[in-house]
């Protein structure tokens, strides 16, 4: 196995020999500019990693692992349309910089160049496998962000229907991406559905945490605004307990009329604090990394390969960005 820091120069060297046009720039730059902003590349370093932990080399599954952040990134050009976000990876948005038919445009070029790298180096049986997999995942991430669109103005949003939410919104990818790289492996499918579990438990958490991030992150590090889904009045779980807690009426009056935007990010903090989500949340997270390691000792992987789940897993409890 390689190491963390080594998987993440594989991938920034991919991305760096990337072929694609330079004109019309219009299209063609916003797409340079969020590949190179930057970012955890959590999810080709998933590719490459579970790939090796079957016992083929990184290379078997480097397209598949540019293929599938260059499909996350697509997912978040037009994920911070829809969230109304001006900031990421410390960086302007693209629909900041440019303007959202730029966004749009950009983006929808992204999703087909995934798709053109993600076949690249398959033999006819993978090819079937990663393509089936890559577009069950595209469809069910559509439907979990209409969920979270939806959502935003819904009253009655449960915990279970959050849950669901960022499984179809986050999970899922993370679930492809571990999944991908076994594919290409050539590792039996009882094999590649335990990495996809795995993957899928880690999304979870990943989501979790990135939401609470959203309320107590440091802008700084975390590299986007923070507040931005109480402003938005994103059913987080946050907010989901928070309603049916919350004695007060801040959260509603805030939900109904709000505040100013500074004002209103900070009372609705005030409400979660008081209840103590925070703590809370985080014994989710930790509950969710908790099931993806136990998962893992249903797959016949190194102990190598193990551990360097295990740590991700672990790492991912607590992250700042
Ligand atoms: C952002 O994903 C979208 C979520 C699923 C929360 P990441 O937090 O992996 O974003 P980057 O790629 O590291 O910037
Ligand atoms: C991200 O959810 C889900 C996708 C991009 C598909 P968020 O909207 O919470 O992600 P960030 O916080 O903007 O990165
Ligand atoms: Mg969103
Ligand atoms: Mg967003
Ligand atoms: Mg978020």
């Amino acid at each position: 196995m390689h190491t963390l820091s080594e998987y993440l120069s594989i991938v920034e060297q991919a991305l760096k020999d990337l072929d694609y046009p330079s004109e019309p720039s219009g299209l063609y730059e916003p797409i340079r500019y969020i590949l190179d902003g930057g970012g955890k590349r959590l999810r080709p370093v998933l590719v490459l990693a579970s790939c090796e932990a079957f016992g083929a080399p990184v290379e078997t599954s480097v397209n598949q692992a540019v293929a599938i952040e260059m499909f996350h990134n697509f997912t978040l050009l037009h994920d911070d349309v829809m969230d109304r976000a001006d900031m990421r990876r410390g960086r302007p948005t693209v629909h900041k910089k440019w303007d959202e038919r730029t966004a749009i445009l950009s983006g929808d070029a992204m999703l087909t160049l995934s798709g053109m790298i993600s076949g690249i180096g398959c033999s006819d049986s993978q090819l079937r496998n990663v393509t089936a997999l890559m577009q069950r995942t595209a469809m069910q991430i559509y439907e979990g962000q209409q969920y979270d669109m939806d959502f935003e103005t819904d009253r009655d949003v449960s915990v279970d229907d959050y849950l669901n939410m960022i499984r179809l919104k986050t999970a899922v990818l993370l679930g492809c991406a571990c999944a991908l790289g076994a594919v290409m492996a050539g590792a039996d499918k009882k094999s590649v559905e335990a990495m996809y579990s795995y993957g899928e438990r880690l999304g979870l958490a990943f989501q979790l945490r990135d939401d609470l991030l959203d309320t107590y992150g440091d802008p700084i590090v975390f590299g986007k605004e923070i507040g931005g889904d109480i402003l938005n009045d994103k059913k987080t779980w946050l907010l989901i307990n928070a309603m049916a807690e919350d004695k007060s009426g801040v959260l509603a009056e805030e939900i109904v009329r709000p505040s100013e935007p500074a004002v209103k990010i900070e009372r609705v903090r005030e409400v979660y604090d008081l209840l103590g989500l925070p703590q809370r949340c985080q014994s989710l997270i930790d509950t969710y990394v908790d099931a993806a390691v136990a998962l893992l000792d249903g797959v016949r992987i190194t102990p190598a390969a193990r551990n360097f789940f295990v740590r991700l897993a672990e790492q991912s409890r607590s992250r700042n960005y």
